[in-house]
This record gives C-alpha cells, sequence and structure tokens, in this order.
C-alpha cells in the first residue's frame, strides 16, 4: 500500500520516493524544481510489472519531440516497443550491457539518419536525456543502454544491425542507443552533492 504523505504536492517523484512498491523507504526530496530533479535522476535497471501509462509514455516522448536539435532539424526518429519477446531479443543484443532490459516494460529506440543530420549523435543523446530527466520526474525510471560502436553477441555483427532486426529498422537508420522505461523498483540513491568532480572545472575568466 501506498501511502499519499504529500496530499497537497502534484509531482510523482516526491510521493513515490517515500515509499517504494514494497514499501521501502528510498529518498526523501521535494521536486520543487530542476535543481532537485538533478539530484535525484539516477539509472534505474530493475522495474515493477507495472505497465507505463499511456499518458506518461506520451509525456516521456514529448520531452524528446521538444529537445533542442542542430539547425532545429528534429531529424531524430523514436521506435517505441512494449512486446516483450522482442525486448527480451534487445536486451541478449550485446554480451553485457544489454542485460538489464530484459525487464522493463518499455523500451525505446533512439535512431539517427547520418546521411541527413551529421550532428544525430548529439541530437540523439539530447533527445535521449531529455526523456531521461522527464521520466525521473514523473516517479518513471530510464537506463541508457549503448548501442552505437558497439559489437553484439554474434562476432562480427554490430549491436545496431542486430537492433535494426529486431525492431524492423531500415538500413539508413542507426541506432544511437535504446532507453527502457519503468516503474523502477531497485534502491538507488540520489547524487551525494560531496562527490561532484568539481575540480573538472576551471575558469578561464
Ligand atoms: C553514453 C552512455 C552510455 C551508457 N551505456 C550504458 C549501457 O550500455 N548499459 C548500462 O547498463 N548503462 C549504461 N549507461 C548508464 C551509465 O552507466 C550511468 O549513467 C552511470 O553509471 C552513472 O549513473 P547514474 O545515471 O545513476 O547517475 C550509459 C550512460 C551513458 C550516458
Amino acid at each position: 500500500m501506498q501511502i499519499d504523505l504529500f496530499p497537497n504536492i502534484d509531482s510523482k517523484i516526491a510521493k513515490n520516493a517515500l515509499f517504494s512498491k514494497y514499501g521501502k523507504i528510498c529518498y526523501l526530496c521535494d521536486m520543487e524544481s530542476f535543481k532537485e530533479l538533478a539530484r535525484v535522476r539516477r539509472s534505474r535497471r530493475k522495474y515493477t510489472e507495472e505497465a507505463v501509462s499511456q499518458e506518461d509514455l506520451k509525456t516521456v516522448l514529448r520531452a524528446a519531440l521538444m529537445a533542442p536539435s542542430a539547425k532545429g532539424l528534429r531529424k531524430w526518429s523514436f521506435v517505441v516497443t512494449s512486446d516483450k519477446a522482442r525486448i527480451k531479443a534487445l536486451s541478449e543484443v550485446r554480451p553485457g550491457g544489454s542485460a538489464f532490459l530484459e525487464g522493463a516494460p518499455v523500451v525505446i529506440a533512439v535512431l539517427g539518419t547520418p546521411a541527413d543530420q551529421d550532428m544525430w549523435v548529439e541530437d540523439g543523446s539530447i533527445a535521449a536525456v531529455s526523456m531521461q530527466y522527464q521520466a525521473a520526474d514523473l516517479g518513471l525510471g530510464t537506463c541508457w543502454c549503448q548501442i552505437r560502436s558497439r559489437e553484439s553477441v554474434v562476432e562480427g555483427v554490430s549491436a545496431d544491425s542486430k537492433v535494426k532486426e529486431i525492431l524492423g529498422i531500415s538500413e539508413e537508420k542507426a541506432v544511437l542507443c535504446l532507453i527502457s522505461l519503468g516503474h523502477p523498483c531497485d534502491d538507488r540513491k540520489p547524487q551525494d552533492e560531496d562527490n561532484l568532480k568539481w575540480d573538472q572545472v576551471t575558469y578561464a575568466d
């Protein structure tokens, strides 16, 4: 049972963060601003079986479609699947890094068309990360699974071609990454403020 400790707060993450599905205290946050969202967003690789609502999925995809893109060309595209057999196949594409996809209720492939947009990696990355922050704001979990420049489990076959085969994606497209989406059930703490690499920031005033 989930207890609504914040009946007057609209943000789902503020409510969900207190009690996970299993009643375990995860973390307390007050999602009043992007500053707080940046702190609590973590990669989430384990999900409950609860489906992602169509409304939430649309909100997450909307964030991608609103993301900045080079010259405003918006050349990315996205393939969404909640098909269990396809998601299982996607989880087996890479020798290690894709296994967590198996339990995800939804996977979104982020695609570019290199011939049309030389900035397809940048554009796709920004769209992907926009979805990750939007999902976190909705109390949903995501994790990036790298596909570009990765080998598949089959020697000499790229992860890109395997994903294209599984999802029926045409040859001229390139797969940047897969973003998993679901109701998280792993225990991830927010960012540790004391562990930030401020020494990697210099000022050239
Ligand atoms: C470009 C990129 C590629 C990534 N590839 C994978 C991956 O293939 N598999 C995976 O489990 N996580 C992957 N991640 C997630 C990172 O491991 C994760 O963001 C990092 O460990 C920091 O943890 P946090 O997101 O919880 O702050 C990737 C993240 C980025 C930005």
